[in-house]
């Protein structure tokens, strides 16, 4: 049976306490919409707090930590997160990656914590616009994805990866609905290979560029099962619009 779409809006390092109104909205209209499965991941400042206001929708950090606690100052576990109500961590975002020279290892390392915590966890993968241009996009993503997962095979339930295209996030470019599929489908090849038929029940979302006049195409793609919201995740008007869409209503 084909899984219930999965929307998660990653607010990145924006919202204060202000922001928990557009969280409750969010999960009001969860509550009507229980075709698709909602999500959000705030700054860890606002996990518990949203937690607390938004009782139906998944509520996620946005990076974690490989070790259970010690000497690193500023830095958050896995055990922390589940502890302030977190049911899943985003790891491998390509800002972390980015921002923080996060390597496939690390990643890898963080996903395992966050399993042994006890929670989901959302894998994220994408390519550069030079390596696109250069033919290599599925190459590069699926050697990324097989570095970055946890080596356990044991783990698909716990499992979700995001395909975004590096070049896509925040920019409004999205890629065709071609090479999304093509991308899906050996992202989705790759999981088989690794976890057997397990493997065919991994969400693979689509991020990067996400808007409520756009998801319903890239939903629509072959083996997207959700997509990971930016700006779009921000206001629950515009979130909505996406998980609206997921829904398969209209919203003209
Ligand atoms: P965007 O971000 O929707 O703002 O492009 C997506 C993401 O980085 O997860």
């Amino acid at each position: 049976m084909a899984q219930r779409p999965y929307i998660v809006g990653n607010w990145k390092m924006h919202g204060t306490r202000a922001m928990l109104s557009e969280a409750r909205a969010i999960d009001r209209a969860a509550e009507r919409l229980t075709k698709v499965e909602v999500a959000l991941a705030p700054p860890f400042t606002l996990v518990h707090a949203t937690r607390k206001e938004a009782g139906l929708i998944g509520v996620g950090a946005q990076d974690c930590h490989p070790a259970e606690g010690g000497a690193h100052t500023g830095d958050i576990s896995a055990p922390m997160l589940k502890d302030s109500g977190a049911g899943f961590v985003i790891v491998g975002h390509s800002e972390r990656r980015s921002d923080h020279g996060e390597s496939n290892e690390l990643v890898r390392r963080k996903a395992e914590a966050a399993l042994a915590a006890g929670l989901a966890v959302i894998v994220c993968v994408g390519e550069s616009e030079a390596e696109r241009d250069a033919g290599k996009a599925v190459k590069v993503v699926t050697a990324q994805l097989e570095a970055s997962l946890p080596e356990s095979t044991d783990c698909a339930e716990k499992l979700t990866v995001a395909y975004e295209p590096v070049w896509a996030i925040g920019t409004g470019r999205v890629p065709s609905v071609d090479d999304v599929s093509e991308m899906h489908r050996a992202i989705r090849a790759m999981l088989v290979g690794k976890f057997g038929e397990a493997g065919e029940t991994v969400r693979i979302l689509y991020g990067g560029s996400v808007k409520p006049d756009n998801a319903a195409e890239l939903l629509g793609a072959n083996e997207v099962g959700g997509a990971l919201v930016g700006g779009a995740s921000l206001t629950a008007e515009s979130f909505l619009g996406i998980i609206l869409a997921a829904a398969g209503e209209n919203t003209d």
